[in-house]
C-alpha cells in the first residue's frame, strides 16, 4: 500500500506572492482580438483546488457569442499582413520570446497548474519546463517548412507550397493544461495559423496567465485568443463553426467522435488525439525490478490522469506472482500526499467528477469478480484522493479491463504466450500506447511491430519527446502531433504548375 504524507510546513512549498495576487484578481476575461473581455452573457464559473475541494478561481463562461467574435478577430489577425506576411526569422523569434517568458515565470505558472489540477508541483515545474521545450522546438521550424519540386513533364516546372490552415479551434483537457495546449499552440504559429484555445473547464487558469504573458512577448492581437468556457457551449460552438478550418482535440473519445461528426459542416481538418488502455506485457525473462518500478509511474503518474497510462498488464503466468509482489512494493514507496509537498508522488484526481468515476470502478472491479491485491478505495481525507490499485485475477473482457478509467489503477491479466499476448493486447478499441518488456531482442521487436499502438515502449514506460510523433490507432485519434508530423497537420499543401515557355 502506498503511504499517505503527513504535511509539515518543512517540506511544503510556499505559495509564490505573483500567484497569490494573480488568484486575488483572478481575470473573469476572455482573451479575444488581444483585448480582455468578459463573456457577452456575463457568466462565470468557478474552477476548484482539488486537494481540498475548495473554489480557486473564478473564470468567465465563454459560449457561442463569444466564440463568434474570436473566430472575427482570428480571421482578421490571419489576414493582416503583420502576420501573413511575417518573415520566417520574425516569427522564429517570437516564438522563442514566447518560450523564454513562459521559463522567466516558470514558478508561477507551475504553482498555478498544481493548485489547479492536483499535479505535485515537482510535475507541474516538469510539465511547464516541456511548455518551453515545445515552443523552442517549434521556434526552429519556421524557416525549415520546405516543398517539392517534382519530375514533371518538359515545359512545366512543377512545385509545392505549404500554407496555414487558417482559424484553429484547440480544445484541451485538463491533466497536462498548459502543455496540451502547448503541443497545438506551437506548431499552428510556427506554421503561420491563428488560434482560438479553449482550456478545460476544471482548468482554466493557467491558460489565462498564459494569455497575459503573450501579450507581453508581443503576440500580435487576433493571433491567439482564449475562450474559457464549458465544452457543451464553448466547445461546441467551435466545433461546428463555419469561419473556423480546423479543430485540434485533446480529450475523451466520446467528445472526439462528437466532434468528427460537428466537423462536417465545412469539413474542417480534424485531429484528434483520445483514450487508451494500453497494454503492458512483462515476459518471464524481463528485468521484474526494473520493470516494476517504471510501470508503477505507467500507471500512478499524474494520479493514473495521462492518456498512455499503463492500465492493463499482461503477465506471463510463471513470474505473474513474482511481479505482482514487486508491484505492489514498488507501490509503497509511493507517497500520495498534498501536491505542494515536496515528498508527494502522487496529488488527488483533477475533481469530484473524476474522483466519482474512478471509485465507481473499484466497485465494478469486485462486481466482476476481479481480486483488489493493492488499494480499492479512497483515501480518507479532504480533497479527490484515492488510493492506487491493482485488480489481479482480471480477464481481458472485463469493464476493468476494457474502458478507460483514468485514475490510478491497473489490472493484472496472466497470458502463457507470445501469439496469444499479442491477440490480447490488439483486442481493445483503443490504440495509443503500449509497452514490452523482455530481454530478447527479436521478439522486442517483433511484438512491438504487431502491437497495434501509436507508440510503444521496449523495456521501458511514459517517455514522450518532442522529436517523435504522438497519436492514436483505432479509437485513440486522428492524425499524429509533435515532431514534423504537426507541421504537416497545421498546413495545406498547394500544388504549382508553371508553363515554361
Ligand atoms: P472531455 O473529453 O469531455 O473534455 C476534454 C475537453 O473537451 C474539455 O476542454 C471540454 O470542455 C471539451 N468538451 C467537452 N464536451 C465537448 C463538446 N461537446 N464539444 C467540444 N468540446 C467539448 O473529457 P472529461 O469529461 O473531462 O473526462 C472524461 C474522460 O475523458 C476521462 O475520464 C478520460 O477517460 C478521458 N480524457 C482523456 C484525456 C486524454 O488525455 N486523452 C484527457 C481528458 C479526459
Ligand atoms: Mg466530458
Amino acid at each position: 500500500m502506498a503511504s499517505t504524507a503527513s504535511v509539515t510546513p518543512d517540506t511544503l512549498a510556499a505559495i509564490d506572492p505573483r500567484v497569490a495576487a494573480f488568484l486575488k484578481r483572478c481575470p473573469t476575461r476572455l482573451l479575444i482580438g488581444g483585448e480582455w473581455l468578459a463573456a457577452r452573457s456575463g457568466d462565470t464559473f468557478e474552477s476548484f483546488d482539488p486537494s481540498t475541494g475548495a473554489v480557486l478561481g473564478t473564470s468567465a463562461a465563454g459560449d457561442r457569442a463569444d466564440v463568434d467574435l474570436a473566430v472575427i478577430a482570428a480571421r482578421r489577425a490571419f489576414e493582416d499582413p503583420v502576420w501573413s506576411g511575417m518573415s520566417p526569422h520574425d516569427r522564429t523569434r517570437l516564438l522563442l520570446r514566447i518560450a523564454n517568458i513562459v521559463e522567466a515565470n516558470l514558478e508561477e505558472l507551475a504553482q498555478i497548474e498544481s493548485l489547479n489540477n492536483g499535479a505535485p508541483l515537482s510535475f507541474a515545474r516538469a510539465m511547464i519546463t516541456s511548455v518551453v521545450d515545445t515552443f523552442t522546438y517549434y521556434a526552429g521550424w519556421p524557416t525549415k517548412i520546405y516543398g517539392e519540386t517534382n519530375p514533371s513533364v518538359p515545359g512545366i516546372l512543377n512545385y509545392t507550397l505549404r500554407e496555414p490552415v487558417g482559424v484553429c479551434g484547440q480544445i484541451v483537457p485538463w491533466n497536462g493544461p498548459l502543455s496540451s495546449a502547448a503541443w497545438k499552440i506551437g506548431p499552428a504559429l510556427a506554421c503561420g495559423n491563428t488560434v482560438i484555445l479553449k482550456p478545460a473547464e476544471q482548468t482554466p487558469l493557467s491558460a489565462i496567465r498564459f494569455g497575459e504573458l503573450l501579450i507581453e512577448a508581443g503576440v500580435p492581437p487576433g493571433v491567439v485568443n482564449i475562450v474559457t468556457g464549458m465544452g457543451e457551449t464553448a466547445g461546441a460552438a467551435i466545433t461546428d463553426h463555419p469561419g473556423i478550418d480546423k479543430v485540434g482535440f485533446t480529450g475523451s473519445t466520446e467528445v472526439g467522435k462528437k466532434i468528427l461528426a460537428a466537423s462536417t459542416s465545412n469539413l474542417k481538418r480534424v485531429t484528434l488525439e483520445l483514450g487508451g488502455k494500453s497494454p503492458n506485457i512483462i515476459f518471464a525473462d524481463a528485468d521484474l525490478d526494473a520493470a516494476a518500478a517504471t510501470s508503477v509511474q505507467g500507471f500512478c503518474f499524474l494520479s493514473g490522469q495521462i492518456c498512455v497510462a499503463a492500465s492493463r498488464m499482461f503477465v506471463h503466468e510463471s513470474v505473474h506472482d513474482a511481479f505482482a509482489a514487486k508491484l505492489a512494493d514498488s507501490l509503497a514507496h509511493f507517497t500520495v500526499g498534498d501536491p505542494f509537498d515536496a515528498t508527494t508522488t502522487m496529488g488527488p484526481l483533477v475533481s469530484r467528477e473524476q474522483f466519482d468515476r474512478v471509485t465507481s470502478y473499484f466497485a465494478i472491479g469486485r462486481a466482476d469478480g476481479a481480486r483488489v491485491a493493492a488499494g480499492g478505495a479512497a483515501v480518507d481525507r479532504p480533497g479527490y484522493y484515492v488510493q492506487p490499485t491493482i485488480f489481479a485475477g482480471v480477464s481481458n473482457d472485463m469493464r476493468i479491463a476494457r474502458e478507460e478509467i483514468f485514475g490510478p489503477v491497473t489490472v493484472l491479466i496472466p497470458f502463457t504466450d507470445e501469439d496469444e499476448v499479442i491477440a490480447l493486447a490488439n483486442q481493445t478499441e483503443f490504440g495509443l500506447a503500449a509497452a514490452v518488456w523482455t530481454r530478447d531482442l527479436g521478439r522486442a521487436h517483433r511484438v512491438a511491430r504487431a502491437l497495434k499502438a501509436g507508440t510503444v515502449w521496449i523495456n521501458t514506460y511514459l517517455h514522450v519527446d518532442l522529436i517523435s510523433p504522438f497519436g492514436g490507432y483505432k479509437q485513440s485519434g486522428i492524425g499524429r502531433e509533435l515532431g514534423r508530423h504537426s507541421i504537416d497537420a497545421y498546413t495545406e499543401i498547394k500544388s504549382v504548375y508553371a508553363k515554361l515557355d
